[in-house]
């Protein structure tokens, strides 16, 4: 089951976990774009394809979504969906703040006691959470997303370490820049020859999978991971939360 699957990087582990054989239900809030994603897959890939429109945002999506699986199991979870922010905390309503803790937070930590419960309960599955750099440090003025990245690693992680030695498999994918239509819809500026590269949405599910079950969490990108460790080992938390905070500022032109 892959939560947020129409475009972008959910749209790239459907095609992938499709390229693999797998049937699957796909989620998203937008019937028709998932229908179109459905209809490729299947008729692409030959594999069986469910739709769930649900918003994450929804206090009860889990119940939702659980409701209009009639009993199908879930053996594989990613959990893509989130919304973002970027701009001054403050002059963001504090109701959209509270959406982007639903669809970033409570949603992934429902499905988890939901649907990671009865993989626990069957000794078998494996969940991918997405993560982002920006979760690494603080990050100014991507604040609450960066804070709600920070809490899907750190949830993952944990639940690694709970979880290992009963037959589930979990870990945090970390992306940095990638690709998407949300992210090109920010229209960002690129800030540096030196900033890591921009990774295509592609890219990602391959080196996700290949680290799920040896690792808590995983830096997807070569350039991503020297960025992190230089960031998270050579400096002080102080000059990277600056760093982060400054970049942001040029890239948005804030
Ligand atoms: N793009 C990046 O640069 C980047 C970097 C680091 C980490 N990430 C992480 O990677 C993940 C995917 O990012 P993305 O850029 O591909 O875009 P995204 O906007 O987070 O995800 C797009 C997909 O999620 C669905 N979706 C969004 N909100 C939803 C909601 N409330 N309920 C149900 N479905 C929802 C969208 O379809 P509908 O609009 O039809 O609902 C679409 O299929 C996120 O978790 C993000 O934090 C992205």
């Amino acid at each position: 089951m892959v939560a947020g699957a129409s475009e972008g990087i959910g749209a790239a582990f459907a095609t992938y976990l499709a390229t693999e054989g797998l049937d699957m239900v796909l989620i998203a809030r937008r019937l028709e774009p998932l229908q179109q994603m459905v209809d490729k897959l299947k008729s692409r890939y030959h594999v069986e394809v469910t739709c769930i429109p649900c918003d994450l945002a929804n206090a009860n999506a889990t119940q939702q979504i659980e409701e209009a699986l009639h009993g199908k199991e879930i053996n594989l979870l990613v959990y893509n969906a989130a919304l973002s922010y970027i701009g001054p905390f403050i002059e963001n309503s504090v109701e959209y703040h509270e959406q982007m803790a639903q669809v970033n937070m409570l949603s992934p930590l429902n499905f988890l006691h939901t649907f990671g419960g009865k993989m626990l309960a069957k000794g078998r599955g494996a969940i991918v959470l997405m993560a982002s750099l920006a979760g690494f440090q603080g990050s100014g003025f991507f604040t609450m997303y960066a804070a709600t990245k920070a809490y899907n690693r750190v949830l993952a992680e944990s639940l690694w370490y709970e979880w290992k030695n009963n037959g589930v498999d979990i870990i945090a994918c970390c992306a940095g820049a990638t690709a998407t239509p949300n992210f090109k819809n920010t229209l960002p500026e690129k800030i540096s020859i030196f900033a890591p590269r921009v990774q295509l949405p592609e890219e990602i599910p391959n080196e996700c999978f290949k680290k799920l079950g040896k690792r808590p969490s995983y830096i997807i990108g070569s350039g991503n991971r020297v960025a992190s460790f230089l960031m998270q080992k050579m400096m002080s938390r102080k000059m990277a939360i600056t760093l982060m905070g400054d970049n942001t500022k040029k890239m948005y032109r804030l």
